[in-house]
């Protein structure tokens, strides 16, 4: 079978204004361009640049994702964004379940769940976030509390739609922190989701689900992330903000050759 497709997304959180953000995604556009051939890139602005950040990326084949949707299709809804919304303004990827969500906003599993089955349904790739706390990692929960938030997400999904998802494998301890997993513990974490997908499904079907690790990864820690069997790139939060790191970690993870025939 052929190789996993390498996939890296800049997450862009809360932060830029309209006219930062269009810089910066024009700068991603450029130096990233040569890379897109190789390497999925799909960057994260906040909802109101969305459009603005799509048009900036042109035909740079840099993809447009948002950070959060909701699963209702229109109504009284007040302040919350469908997905037929965002695929009106060219979105095509959708992060569900990142940590902040879960442990600042408050969402917990269930409407995680039902976000990410509507995302699915509507032709969206998903990006799925697992991750432990400090305080699980410590009492020896990881496998447990990953394999859970993971058995959660995947209810009710068929094996055909996984080609449509993308898991993200974000520590929380090591978002914004400083303090990335190393190589080999954020590995055996890989392996271990990669293991439970083909006991849920079938090994075709896990060799070629892509899982991308997330926690302060930086220009000079991506490549040793990378070169573990199971992380097929990263979600970037803090570095994503800096044009010129993001590209030097998108063009770490365009070397990336992981997969059955790898
Ligand atoms: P940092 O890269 O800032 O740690 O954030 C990671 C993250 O949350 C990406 O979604």
């Amino acid at each position: 079978m052929a190789t996993r497709t390498p996939i890296v997304g800049g997450n862009w959180k809360m932060n830029t204004t309209r006219a930062s953000a269009v810089s910066l995604a024009e700068t991603v556009a450029t130096s990233c361009r040569e890379h897109t051939a190789t390497c999925d890139v799909v960057i994260f602005p906040p909802f109101p640049y969305l459009s603005a950040v799509g048009e900036a990326l042109g035909d740079s084949g840099v993809q447009l994702g948002a950070q959060d949707v909701y699963h209702e299709s229109d109504g009284a809804f007040t302040g919350e964004v469908s997905t037929a919304m965002l695929r009106d303004i060219g979105v095509n990827a959708v992060i569900l379940g990142h940590s902040e969500r879960r442990h600042v906003i408050g969402e917990d599993d269930a409407l995680i769940h039902r976000k990410l089955l509507a995302t699915l349904e509507a032709d969206l790739l998903v990006i799925f976030c697992v991750g432990e706390t400090l305080e699980q990692r410590e009492a020896g929960q990881t496998e447990t509390i990953v394999l859970g938030q993971l058995e959660s997400g995947l209810t009710d999904v068929p094996a055909s739609r996984l080609v449509q998802m993308v898991i993200a494998y974000e520590p929380v301890w090591a978002i914004g922190t400083g303090r990335t997993a190393s190589p080999e513990d954020a590995q055996a974490v890989h392996a271990c989701i990669r293991t439970a997908v083909a006991s849920r499904y079938d090994d075709v079907t896990a060799d070629s689900l892509r899982i991308q690790y997330g926690g302060s990864v930086k220009a000079d820690n991506a490549s040793a992330l990378f070169a573990q069997p199971d992380i097929d790139g990263g979600l970037i939060g803090g570095a994503s903000l800096d044009g010129g790191a993001f590209a030097s970690i998108v063009r770490e993870a365009s070397r990336i050759s992981h997969g059955a025939s790898a």
